[in-house]
C-alpha cells in the first residue's frame, strides 16, 4: 500500500508505464506499440512548444528591429565620442575644434509630417509600458536657436507625454516659424497661446511656466510629473531612466533650497509675506508632481503668495522653493525634512550645472556652458538633465552627448536597459520618506507585489 503511494507521488506517468510494462510481460506487441506512442506523443509535443517559442521570439525581433529603425542616425565624424568620454586627452584637443557641417532645412522638411518624423528619427512608438504607463509633461521656455531646441525635443519626445513649448513674445519670426511647424508636425506638442515677452529674474519667467502649465493640466488628464526645462538643455538620461527614477521618488517634489534665507534683500522691503509662507531661495530646476502643479495655480495660499512675489526680486528664485519647504502649509510632495543641498544633505538630481569652477567650455554669468572637455563628468553623474549648451560652442559636446543618449535608447528597446541605473543611489534621496502625500505613493506593500 505504501508503496502504492509512492508511484503516485512520482507522476501518474510512472504508474502507467509500471502498469502497462507488467501487461507486455503477457502481449509483447502491446508494449511495443505503446513505447512507439509515447515517444511520438514527446516528439510531438517538444516540437509544439520550441515552435511556439521561436514563433515569440521572431516576433519580438521584428519588433526590435522596427523600434530601433526609428531612432536617428547620426551623422559620422572621423572623431570617436566614446573615446572623449573616457577622457582622452587627444580625442578632447581635437574635438574642441571640430565643424559640423550639417545644416538642416526644418522649414522644409516640416512641410511633410511624415518625411520629417522619419528622417528626423521621432520616437513614435512605445518602447515599454513602464514608460507608457507613468507620462510626464515636459514645458520649454526658449527665444532662440529652433536647431537646437529641436534637438532637445527629439531626444526627450514620446507619443504618451506631452510637451509645451513657450516661444518668447520676441523671438524672431523665423524661430516661431520653425517651432509652429514642427509642433503641427506633432500631436502631443504645443505652443504656448499668448506667450510672454520674458525678462530674465522678473516674475514675466514665472508667468510664461504658469502658462504653460496650466494649458498642460487642460490638455492632458494623465501626466504625473513636470519637468520644466530651458531650449539650452539636453537630458543624461533615457525616458526609462527618468520614469523609473521618478516612481521611486514616491510622490514628492525635487526643488532645490538653502537652509537660511541668503539674499533677504530680495523681499526685505516687503515683509511680511502672506499666508504664513516660510521664504526660500532655490533653484529654477524642479521635478513637479501634478497635484503640486495644481496647488500653486489655483490654491488661494499660492495664488497671494505669488502676487506679493511679484514685488520682490528674482522671484523665480523663490516662488516653487518657498511653498516647497513650508511644511505648515500641506503642499502636495513639499518636503517635510531640513532643506540643504549637499552631499550628504538633500540630494538635487534634476540638474548637472556648474557654477563658478572649473568649466571647460565658457563660463557666462557665473554658470558654465559646457565644452567638449566637461563631457566625461557626465556619465556617471546622477542628475536627469545638463544645463546649459550652446549650439555654436564646440558643436561636437551636444553631438556626443547625442549619441551616447540614442546607444542608451537603443539598449532601452533591447531590454538592456533596465540594468543600466543603480537605483541605490535614488531609492535613498531623503524626499521619499519626508514629504507631504501628493496621490502619487506607492505603499510599501504595493512596492514589493510589484518588484516581485
Ligand atoms: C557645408 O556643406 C555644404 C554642402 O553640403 C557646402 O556647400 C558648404 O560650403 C559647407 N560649409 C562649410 C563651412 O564647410
Ligand atoms: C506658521 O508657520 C510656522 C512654521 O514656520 C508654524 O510654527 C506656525 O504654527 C504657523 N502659524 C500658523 C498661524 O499657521
Ligand atoms: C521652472 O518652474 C518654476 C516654477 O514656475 C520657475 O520658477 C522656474 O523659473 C522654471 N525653470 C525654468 C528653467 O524655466
Ligand atoms: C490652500 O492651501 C492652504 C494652505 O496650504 C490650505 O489650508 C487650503 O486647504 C488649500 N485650499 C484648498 C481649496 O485646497
Ligand atoms: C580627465 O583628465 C583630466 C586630466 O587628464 C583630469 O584632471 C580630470 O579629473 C579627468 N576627468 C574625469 C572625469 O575623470
Ligand atoms: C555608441 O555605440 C556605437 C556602436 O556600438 C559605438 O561605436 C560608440 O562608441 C558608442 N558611443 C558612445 C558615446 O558610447
Ligand atoms: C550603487 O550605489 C551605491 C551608493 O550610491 C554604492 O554603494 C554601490 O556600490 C553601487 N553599486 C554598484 C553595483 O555600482
Ligand atoms: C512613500 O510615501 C508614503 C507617504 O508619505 C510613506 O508612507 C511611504 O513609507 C513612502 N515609501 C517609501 C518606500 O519610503
Amino acid at each position: 500500500m505504501a508503496g502504492m503511494c509512492q508511484l503516485l507521488r512520482c507522476g501518474d506517468l510512472i504508474h502507467v508505464i509500471r502498469v502497462v510494462c507488467q501487461k507486455c510481460k503477457k502481449n509483447r506487441k502491446y508494449g511495443v506499440f505503446f513505447v512507439f506512442a509515447l515517444t511520438t506523443g514527446i516528439s510531438f509535443g517538444y516540437f509544439m512548444s520550441t515552435h511556439r517559442l521561436s514563433d515569440e521570439r521572431i516576433m519580438r525581433n521584428k519588433e526590435i528591429t522596427h523600434l530601433l529603425e526609428m531612432l536617428p542616425v547620426l551623422s559620422t565624424t572621423e572623431e570617436s565620442c566614446g573615446e572623449i568620454f573616457s577622457n582622452n586627452t587627444e580625442a578632447i584637443k581635437r574635438a574642441r575644434n571640430t565643424i559640423i557641417n550639417e545644416s538642416i532645412d526644418l522649414l522644409a522638411i516640416t512641410n511633410n509630417c511624415q518625411e520629417f518624423k522619419g528622417r528626423r528619427g521621432y520616437v513614435t512608438e512605445t518602447i515599454s509600458s513602464v514608460e507608457e504607463d507613468f507620462p510626464l509633461a515636459y514645458s520649454i521656455l526658449m527665444y532662440k536657436d529652433p536647431e537646437q531646441v529641436e534637438r532637445l525635443l527629439r531626444a526627450i519626445y514620446r507619443p504618451h507625454n506631452i510637451h509645451c513649448i513657450h516661444v518668447d513674445a520676441s523671438s524672431e519670426e523665423r524661430t516661431n516659424a520653425i517651432m509652429l511647424a514642427i509642433s503641427n508636425c506633432l500631436d502631443n506638442v504645443f505652443l504656448a497661446s499668448k506667450p510672454i515677452n520674458v525678462q530674465w529674474g522678473s516674475f514675466s519667467v514665472v508667468d510664461a511656466e504658469l502658462l504653460c502649465m496650466k494649458q498642460l493640466l487642460q490638455r492632458s488628464r494623465k501626466w504625473k510629473y513636470l519637468i520644466n526645462l530651458t531650449g539650452q538643455e539636453f537630458p543624461l538620461k533615457t525616458n526609462l531612466d527618468i520614469v523609473r527614477i521618478l516612481k521611486v521618488m514616491n510622490g514628492s517634489n525635487m526643488v532645490s533650497a538653502s537652509t537660511q534665507p541668503l539674499d533677504v534683500t530680495r523681499w526685505r522691503s516687503h515683509l511680511p509675506a502672506p499666508g504664513n509662507v516660510s521664504l526660500h531661495k532655490g533653484s529654477t530646476h524642479a521635478l513637479l508632481t501634478r497635484a503640486f502643479v495644481q496647488y500653486l495655480l489655483y490654491n488661494k495660499t499660492a495664488k497671494d503668495f505669488a502676487r506679493w512675489l511679484r514685488k520682490t526680486n528674482f522671484p523665480d528664485e523663490s516662488l516653487v522653493p518657498s511653498l516647497n519647504h513650508s511644511p505648515q502649509l500641506q503642499v502636495p510632495g513639499a518636503y517635510t525634512g531640513v532643506p540643504k543641498t549637499g552631499v550628504d544633505g538633500y540630494r538635487f538630481i534634476a540638474r548637472f550645472k556648474i557654477w563658478y569652477r572649473a568649466c571647460n567650455g565658457k563660463l557666462v554669468r557665473n554658470v558654465c556652458v559646457f565644452g567638449v572637455g566637461d563631457l566625461p563628468k557626465m556619465p556617471r553623474s546622477h542628475h536627469l538633465f545638463a544645463n546649459k549648451f550652446y549650439f555654436n560652442l564646440e558643436p561636437m559636446t551636444l553631438r556626443c552627448l547625442e549619441e551616447l543618449h540614442y546607444n542608451k535608447t537603443r539598449e532601452d528597446i533591447t531590454g538592456a536597459g533596465f540594468s543600466r541605473l543603480n537605483m541605490t543611489f535614488y531609492n535613498n534621496l531623503p524626499n521619499i520618506k519626508r514629504h507631504i502625500p501628493s496621490g502619487l505613493e506607492t505603499s510599501d506593500e504595493g512596492r514589493t507585489r510589484k518588484t516581485s
